[in-house]
């Protein structure tokens, strides 16, 4: 076949070729009609190119050319030789690079037709998003995933360099590997040769690169795969892609500062954008505290306040119940010799200018306030609570909702300027015997409004470190501690001795880096003496024996002289997402699985032969309804 083979792309002619004869290879972008000539704008990875058939139409040829362009549709992909010409002055585009000039076209060729399209391709597709996974080639074929998958393309470029430059290997582990519980479900690949045993996929590369550290290769990294039977959501998907990181004899400010470096590189590199050396640090408590949450989105401020001490001086019974029932919880909990939460009131401040802005200058409506309300209970919130503050600069009130609890002129007074409140700002309250919840509640109220306020700022990176998190959380429903990360993280030194006592107090040496509110990595020390191991297993509930089976490989190896190390992994789908100022990390996977981990384009996961099932010694038992 003839192929009428490419000279140059769709993205690259300018003035200075204007003369040039070259051939462009692409697909039809889009073609218009006009008169007896056609526009073509022709696309392929680089731009878009205008090729114009205008010829007379005099010769045979010049007929044929006219007729082939006729019959030209969207997304044909054809070749073209023709003659570079300035367009006319009236049809210069200088939104377009090649918008000052356009091909002539002496010649086309159709390397193939393509049939109606589902849906047009454009900067974004606006179909459903099950037909854009379907047809997944065509989706890609558009301005914005294929600007998307440029950004990753070159992300993972920098990180590679950024890496190696610092004396890191690049160090592939095994897909393939023994099943350890490690936090979600793992994915399992039945074995041919040993009939009911299996691989599972990894959820992370964590023990292999810890065992890395033990054979003595210091700096590992690798842009490695990792597979979590979850739910997915916006940012979640079964399979997905970590920066995944591990040094040796290093300590926490290593691996924050070498991490600070790799992100300012890769951001600097790839989008031109210059982060500060540092990110700011918050303990886990600070968060929080602060924001109700463990991933706070620091480009908007708007902090949650305590409003206990005047919850104790007011007289609404909630808000003074849920103190005293804390206060009781935590002495009980305290002559035990265990932590506990104490109660908590809690207040968010939401300023008046936010909200007119938003509403076109209308105030929040008892019916945008019961909405908030309904979004607190969804983070089991008794209520939420509010007051306006009212009248004028020097002589603020409190109006509406509980203020009547809180109206005493001093008091109310306190209260404005304890939480910085000024006329026209809504106050919101929750309030709980367990202080956990109030913060989260009130910390997804005000997450709530920061998107619902227009606050979130897409080109905006508001980088924060989130430090000393608690080692152990309570399973209430198993009625047993889990690990907050994962089982090999180092508890600080500082609670070694009241470990197996007091689980819930202990903090570890674990730190996560959030970005604009996502969780975007996550890492820690590690453990590196297997007696300190041991323990936390066995406060995990593993028995000495089970432990041995399923870690002994890790706890042998830190048998050998294990280096004190650690490491981190960041998510470099969501940080990919997060740069393409996207919310969602199907928008940059090439080829992701929707919300019910299906593949709508292969349509996986699929069923599989007898055959197949036989060899693998496999038989089906199916769940009695469809789950
Ligand atoms: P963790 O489980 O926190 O830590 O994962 C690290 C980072 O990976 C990303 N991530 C995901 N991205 C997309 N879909 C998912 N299902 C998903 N799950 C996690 C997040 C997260 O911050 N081995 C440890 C790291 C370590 O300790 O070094 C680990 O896997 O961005
Ligand atoms: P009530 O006295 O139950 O009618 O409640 C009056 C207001 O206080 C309602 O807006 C409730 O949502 C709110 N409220 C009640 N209990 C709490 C609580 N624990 N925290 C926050 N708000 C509350």
């Amino acid at each position: 076949m003839e192929l009428l083979k490419r000279t140059t792309t769709c993205g690259a002619l300018g003035k200075a070729d204007i003369g040039e004869k070259v051939i462009l290879n692409g697909w039809v972008h889009r073609k218009r009609d006009h008169g007896g000539i056609s526009f073509i704008n022709l696309r392929d990875r680089y731009g878009i190119t205008q090729v114009v058939v205008d010829a007379a139409g005099e010769t045979e040829a010049e007929k044929e050319l006219a007729a082939l362009a006729g019959e030209l549709r969207n997304e044909f992909c054809i070749a073209v030789e023709g003659v570079v010409r300035p367009r006319p002055p009236s049809m210069v585009n200088p939104e377009m690079p090649t918008g000052e000039i356009e091909v002539a076209a002496q010649k086309i060729l159709v390397l193939n037709r393509s049939e109606v399209l589902p849906f047009q391709i454009d900067e974004e597709s606006d179909a459903k998003e099950e037909t854009r996974l379907k047809y997944r080639y065509l989706d890609l074929r558009s301005g914005g995933m294929q600007r998307r998958i440029r950004l990753r393309s070159e992300v993972c470029f920098a990180v590679r360099e950024w890496m190696t430059s610092q004396g890191f290997y690049e160090i592939e582990t095994p897909t393939f590997i023994r099943s350890t519980p490690e936090g979600a479900r793992d994915y399992l690949v039945p074995s041919r040769l040993y009939p009911g045993k299996f691989y599972a996929l990894p959820q992370s590369p964590q023990l292999y690169k810890q065992i890395l550290m033990v054979a003595g290769f210091d700096k590992y990294f690798q842009i490695a795969r990792c597979y979590r039977d979850e739910d997915a959501r916006g940012d979640r998907q079964p399979e997905f892609t970590q920066i995944d990181i591990e040094m040796s004899f290093v300590g926490r400010e290593d691996i924050l500062a070498m991490t600070e470096a790799l992100f300012g590189y890769v951001f600097k590199k790839t989008l031109n954008r210059e982060l500060p050396p540092h990110f700011t640090r918050l303990t886990f408590e600070e968060a929080m505290e602060q924001y109700g949450t463990d991933k706070p989105d620091l480009r908007f401020d708007m902090p949650l306040r305590d409003f206990g001490p005047y919850a104790a001086e007011g007289a609404f019974q909630a808000f003074k119940d849920a103190l005293s029932a804390g206060e009781a919880a935590r002495a009980v909990a305290a002559a035990r010799g265990i932590t506990q939460n104490s109660g908590g009131v809690k207040a968010l401040v939401v300023p008046g200018e936010l909200m007119a802005k938003a509403g076109n200058g209308a105030p929040y409506s008892r019916k945008q306030i019961e909405e908030l309300e309904a979004h607190a209970k969804i983070y089991r919130a008794k209520g939420l609570a509010w007051m306006k503050a009212t009248g004028t600069g020097d002589a603020p009130v409190l109006e509406g909702g509980v203020s009547k609890f809180f109206g005493e002129g001093a008091l109310t007074q306190k209260i404005l300027s304890g939480l910085g409140a000024k006329p026209g700002d809504l106050i919101l309250i929750t309030a709980d015997a367990d202080r956990r919840i109030a913060n989260t509640a009130l910390g997804a109220v005000r997450s709530k409004l920061g998107r619902d306020l227009g606050l979130l700022d897409p080109s905006r990176f508001e980088f924060v470190w989130i430090l000393d998190f608690p080692l152990f959380e309570f399973n209430g429903e198993e009625n047993r501690w889990e690990a907050a990360h994962h089982m090999f993280s180092y508890p600080q030194e500082q609670y070694h001795a009241a470990l197996e006592r007091d689980p819930g107090a202990v903090k570890g040496d674990l730190y996560d880096l959030v970005l604009n509110g996502f969780e975007q990595a996550s890492g820690s020390i590690r453990i590196h003496d297997p007696e300190l191991q041991k323990r936390i297993f066995n406060i995990l509930g593993f028995d000495p024996e089970e432990a041995e089976q399923k870690f002994g490989f890790l706890t042998g190896a830190f048998k050998y002289g294990a280096p004190p190390h650690g490491g981190i992994a960041p998510g470099l789908d969501r940080l990919v997402m997060l740069m393409a100022g996207e919310t969602s990390i199907k928008e940059v996977i090439a080829f992701p699985k929707n919300s019910f981990a299906v593949s709508p384009m292969d349509d996986s996961p699929g069923a599989v032969d007898q055959k197949q099932l036989d060899e693998l010694h496999l038989a089906v038992k199916l769940p009695e309804k469809k789950p």
